[in-house]
Order: C-alpha cells, then sequence, then structure tokens
C-alpha cells in the first residue's frame, strides 16, 4: 500500500533520511521507534506529499507518485489522514468546523457534511461537542478531535505523528484504544510514529526502528522486541525503565 524505496531527505546541511526502505501492507499497522531527531516526522510528510525526496521512490497503492505535482499529489492525499502532532487544530474554529473541514474541501452539502461530522464525533465519544472551542477542550479531547477530523473523510490510510505524546497514562489508553478500533473498523492502513513502548506494544502490527535517518529494525511485534540490535535493545531498555518511573502529569496545556 505504501513503498519507500531508497528515500534520500535532505534539508539544509543534513542528510534527514539516509536510503530508508519501507514496505507497508495494505490493513497493516506500522509503528516507526525511535529517538527524537531520528527522523520519524520526516518519513510521514514524504507518505504524505509534504517533503520531496531527493533521491528513491515513493510509492502509494503500487502508483509511482514520486515525480507527482502539486495537483496530482492533492487527488492522492484525499486518501489519507494524519493526525499531527499537538493535535494542529483551527483555534478559531469550533470543534464541529474543524472536523468539517475536509468534507466542505470535497464539496459535499452542507447536510451530509453534519452527518458525517456527527459520526466522526461518536466514533470518539464527542459527538455533541461540535459548538465547543478547541482552547475549552483538555489536551485528551484535542487529540480525539484531531483524530476525528483524519477520520470523518474516510480515509484509506492514516498516518499519526506521535498521539499520545503529552497525555497522561489514562488519556494515552484512550487515544491507544480508539486507534487500534480504528484499526479494527475501519481497516485503514496506518503508520504510527511514537517513542512511547507501551502504546506501540498495543496497536502495531510490525515495528521499524529508526536511528539517524536508517531504519536498523523492520519486524513483527514479538520478533521486534527480541531484536538483537544494540541499539533497538538500548532503546527497550531505556523505555521500560521510562514507563516504570513517568509521572502522571496533567494533559491541560
Ligand atoms: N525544515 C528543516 N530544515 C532543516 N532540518 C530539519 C528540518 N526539519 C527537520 N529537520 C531536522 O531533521 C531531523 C529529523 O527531524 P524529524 O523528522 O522531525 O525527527 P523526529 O520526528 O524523529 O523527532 C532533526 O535533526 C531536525 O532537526
Ligand atoms: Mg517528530
Amino acid at each position: 500500500m505504501i513503498e519507500l524505496d531508497n528515500v534520500t531527505v535532505r534539508l539544509g546541511e543534513r542528510t534527514v533520511l539516509d536510503g530508508v526502505d519501507l514496505t507497508v501492507r495494505r490493513g497493516e499497522t506500522m509503528v516507526i521507534l525511535g529517538a527524537s531527531g531520528s527522523g520519524k516526522s520526516t518519513i510521514l510528510r514524504v507518505i504524505i506529499g509534504l517533503v520531496r525526496p531527493d533521491a528513491g521512490r515513493v510509492l502509494i497503492d503500487g502508483e509511482d507518485v514520486t515525480g507527482y505535482t502539486e495537483k496530482a499529489w492533492n487527488e492522492v492525499r484525499r486518501r489519507m489522514g494524519m493526525v499531527f502532532q499537538y493535535s494542529a487544530l483551527f483555534d478559531s474554529m469550533t470543534v464541529g468546523d474543524n472536523v468539517a473541514f475536509g468534507l466542505r474541501r470535497r464539496g459535499l452539502p452542507e447536510e451530509q457534511v453534519r452527518t458525517e461530522v456527527a459520526a466522526a464525533l461518536t466514533r470518539v465519544g464527542l459527538d455533541g461537542w461540535q459548538a465547543a472551542m478547541p482552547a475549552n477542550l483538555s489536551g485528551g479531547m484535542k487529540k480525539r478531535v484531531s483524530l476525528a477530523r483524519a477520520l470523518a473523510t474516510h480515509p484509506e490510510i492514516v498516518l499519526y505523528d506521535e498521539p499520545t505524546a503529552g497525555l497522561d497514562p489514562i488519556r494515552s489508553a484512550t487515544v491507544d484504544r480508539l486507534v487500534m478500533e480504528t484499526q479494527r473498523t475501519l481497516q485503514t492502513t496506518a503508520v504510527v510514529v511514537t517513542h512511547e513502548l507501551v502504546s506501540a506494544r498495543k496497536i502495531a502490527d510490525r515495528m521499524a526502528f529508526l536511528h539517524e535517518g536508517r531504519f536498523l529494525e523492520i519486524a513483527p511485534t514479538e520478533r521486534f522486541l527480541q531484536s538483537r540490535e544494540p541499539l533497538v535493545q538500548q532503546f527497550l531498555r531505556g523505555e521500560e525503565t521510562l514507563a516504570e518511573t513517568r509521572v502522571t502529569e496533567d494533559d491541560r496545556r
């Protein structure tokens, strides 16, 4: 469904992705792990066409989209939804208008927009919140609105950039459950970027570990957790220690 073939991305002086190969199969949930600055967000931005590779190819559903114009990319993007880090809601719009955004851009009649918005908000447990403003929501609720916005257009591919970042364990578990339910009921193909192993273990079919713009390991979850790659082992040990000592923080900001 998604294929990155030897993708290299340079930003400024830096080689951010250094010959990345990645295949994500239809219906699969691929989790990308790695330290901050390893290039995880850049991979998502390549998949959704916001960053163009300097070398290599991007294939979506077997179609080589590498050389596509912005107009052609817009068509490809219609099949995708993205949940950005920090929710990235439009602060001046109501919750309902945020979720309706992609639907209106597709020119759906207003009555149908309302129905789809209600359905998307119901899926994340927030129907009835259409008139609320994002500023009055907790961090966990903003994440759920962001998820509703990404799913409202029924995308085949959903990209999640650290969907549980900044949330306490209980709210994280709620978002994880929504991601899992989405995968099960809508059978989307998903790429989830996270550095939280607890979430990753619950939602992943396969896991990939990125280090300085290269994948050191890509494997089904159980096999990944047994990886002999020293840096992967170090990451897994570090995350376990973190999970034990993690302080519960309020997610409101
Ligand atoms: N627009 C940019 N210009 C220059 N460097 C960038 C740009 N965007 C990201 N980078 C660098 O690329 C590296 C990878 O970034 P990113 O993909 O955001 O990593 P991650 O999501 O894993 O934290 C980082 O070192 C970051 O500083
Ligand atoms: Mg990032």
